[in-house]
C-alpha cells in the first residue's frame, strides 16, 4: 500500500482545492461576463475612467454580489462603506444604489495620516501601504465617482471606521473591508452593527478560506456567526456576507 506523508498530501489538497476555487471562479466570470454585457444591470464589470481601471481588488463574483445586494434593498436605503481605496467596491455599491434608488457613505483615510496608516496592524500584511503603492487620494476617488455619475449617490468621508461621528444613523447594507486585524474588524461590526435595519445585511471581504486572512474568519466566528440576531446567507469567493433577522 503507498502511503502519502501527511505534509505531501495536505499540499495535495490545498492545490485540488485552489484548482477547483479557480475553476469555480471561472465559470462565475464566463456567466457574469453574459450579465453584465447583456447591459440589463447597467453595470460595467471591469470598469475605467480617463486615468485606467478603477483601482481595487474585488473578484467578479464579489462585484456581482455587492451590485445585487444593493439593487435588492428597500428603496432609499443607506449602505455605508468601510474602506473605499481607489473606489471599485464604491462603484458596485454605487451602480447597486441607483436601481434601489439608495445613498452610499463610504469611508476611508484616503491619503491622509499616512504615518498612522503605515504604523496601523491591518492583520497580515497590507498591499496598498506599501511605499509606492501610491494610495488614492479623496480627490482621485471623487474623480471615478464623477465620471461615473455617482456624484450625488456616494459620500466619500476622509477619516477612519472607529473615529468618524456616524450619529448612529440606520444602516441596511454595511460593507466591511478597512482594516482586516482581529480587533479592527469586531471594532467596526461592534460599532456599526447595532446601527442595521432588521432584514438588513453585512458583509465582510476576505474572510472566506484559502484567500481570506486568518483574523478576520475568527473575527466573524466570534461575532456573527455567534449571533442569534444574524444568519450567515452565504460565501462568495472571500466575502461572507449575513442578515440581520
Ligand atoms: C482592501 S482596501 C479596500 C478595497 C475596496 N473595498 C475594494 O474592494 O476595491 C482597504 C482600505 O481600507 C482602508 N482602511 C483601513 N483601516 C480603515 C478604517 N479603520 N476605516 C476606514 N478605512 C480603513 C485602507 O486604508 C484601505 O484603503
Amino acid at each position: 500500500m503507498i502511503t502519502v506523508p501527511i505534509s505531501k498530501k495536505n499540499k495535495f489538497d490545498d492545490t485540488v482545492r485552489r484548482a477547483l476555487f479557480h475553476l469555480n471562479t471561472y465559470w462565475l466570470f464566463r456567466y457574469d461576463k453574459a450579465r453584465f454585457v447583456s447591459g440589463q444591470d447597467k453595470v460595467d464589470l471591469w470598469p475605467t475612467t480617463n486615468a485606467g481601471r478603477i483601482r481595487g481588488s474585488l473578484a467578479p463574483e464579489e462585484k456581482w454580489l455587492l451590485y445585487n445586494l444593493a439593487t435588492q434593498l428597500p428603496e432609499e436605503s443607506t449602505i455605508f462603506e468601510i474602506g473605499c481605496f481607489g473606489g471599485l467596491s464604491t462603484y458596485f455599491l454605487g451602480k447597486g444604489a441607483e436601481i434601489s434608488d439608495s445613498q452610499v457613505y463610504s469611508v476611508d483615510p484616503f491619503a491622509s495620516e499616512m504615518a498612522t496608516q503605515v504604523s496601523m496592524d491591518d492583520g497580515e500584511e497590507a498591499i496598498y501601504l506599501q511605499a509606492d503603492f501610491n494610495k488614492p487620494s479623496l480627490e482621485d476617488v471623487q474623480a471615478v465617482m464623477d465620471f461615473h455619475d455617482l456624484t450625488d449617490r456616494v459620500t466619500l468621508i476622509e477619516g477612519f471606521s472607529h473615529s468618524i461621528d456616524w450619529e448612529d444613523k440606520p444602516i441596511d447594507l454595511l460593507w466591511i473591508d478597512g482594516n482586516h486585524a482581529y480587533d479592527a474588524v469586531v471594532q467596526d461590526f461592534e460599532k456599526y452593527g447595532p446601527l442595521v435595519n432588521k432584514g438588513g445585511f453585512v458583509a465582510f471581504h476576505d474572510s472566506v478560506a484559502p484567500y481570506g486572512k486568518k483574523v478576520t474568519i475568527k473575527a466573524i466566528e466570534d461575532t456573527v456567526s455567534a449571533s442569534p440576531e444574524w444568519e450567515i446567507l452565504g460565501k462568495q469567493h472571500s466575502i461572507t456576507y449575513a442578515r440581520k433577522l
